[in-house]
């Protein structure tokens, strides 16, 4: 266990998560592959273009095997998970965790994708929270928010190129409300490591796991502050 922290490991979590022992990690925050009807909003031109191969569209946009659900529950000391989904996931998900504490999260996009057809702005983004009896949640006004408002983070797409990377700063804020210092978080489909770099600028220790090398790869170099331009910046998050 001690060889994966701090470390983006390259593997399918469904395999990598049985080596993980029970009752081992303090909380899961995670952003799964987000499910999608045909011609719904996700895969988007910005999608297509940035995930070039269809293999890695695929990773990100197939949705997952609900049974990595048990496993979460199964190698956390006490249910404390945080799942990004898409909005058809959100059910499943919010009856998987129905006997714990459950609250739903939001991020309002400010600048959403103008709609020319039938359909509503794609402006929010939905992350589950569930939490078992006994873990503490952690003092101050705005850690407490459930809405985070931001544009959608352009540059850091340009920076990592990860189509469906989240704002660092509403990660760091999620985890500092429901984590405490020096505590492991995993993250089984880390992607540009947004989760990691969250963890390491605020005092936890991660484990980030990612199928596809390229984004371990970029993962890493955020993780040393290396853009995807090959820019070393001591400023990069
Ligand atoms: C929604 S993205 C995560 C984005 C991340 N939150 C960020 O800010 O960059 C999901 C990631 O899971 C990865 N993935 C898909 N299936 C996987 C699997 N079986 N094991 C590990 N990673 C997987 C995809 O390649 C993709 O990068």
């Amino acid at each position: 266990m001690e060889k994966y922290i701090n470390k983006i490991i390259r593997a399918d979590s469904y395999d990598f998560i049985k080596s993980i022992p029970d009752k081992s990690i303090d909380c899961i925050y995670t952003d799964i592959p987000y499910l999608y009807v045909n011609g719904g909003v996700g895969h988007s031109e910005l999608c297509v273009r940035t995930a070039r191969k269809k293999k890695e569209l695929e990773d990100i946009s197939k949705g997952i095997d609900y049974s990595i659900l048990e496993e979460f529950k199964r190698v956390l000391k006490k249910v404390n998970i945080f799942i990004w989904c898409s909005k058809m996931q959100l059910l499943d998900i919010m009856k998987w965790g129905g006997g714990y504490n459950t609250d739903l999260l939001v991020w309002c996009k400010t600048n959403p994708t103008p709609q020319t057809n039938n359909i509503w702005l794609p402006d929010l983004e939905y992350c589950v929270y569930m939490r078992e009896f006994g873990v503490p949640l952690n003092d101050g006004y705005e850690l407490k928010s459930k809405w985070y408002c931001s544009p959608a983070n352009k540059s850091d797409k340009d920076l990592f190129e990860h189509p469906t990377i989240k704002p660092l700063q509403l990660v760091e804020r999620h985890l500092l409300h429901a984590t405490q210092p020096n505590d492991i978080v995993a993250d089984f489909f880390v992607g540009s490591g947004t989760t990691a770099v969250a963890c390491k600028e605020i005092g936890r220790r991660y484990i980030g796991v990612e199928i596809e090398e390229k984004w371990v790869k970029v993962a890493n170099d955020r993780l040393n502050g290396i853009d995807q331009n090959g820019q070393i910046s001591l400023f990069l998050r």
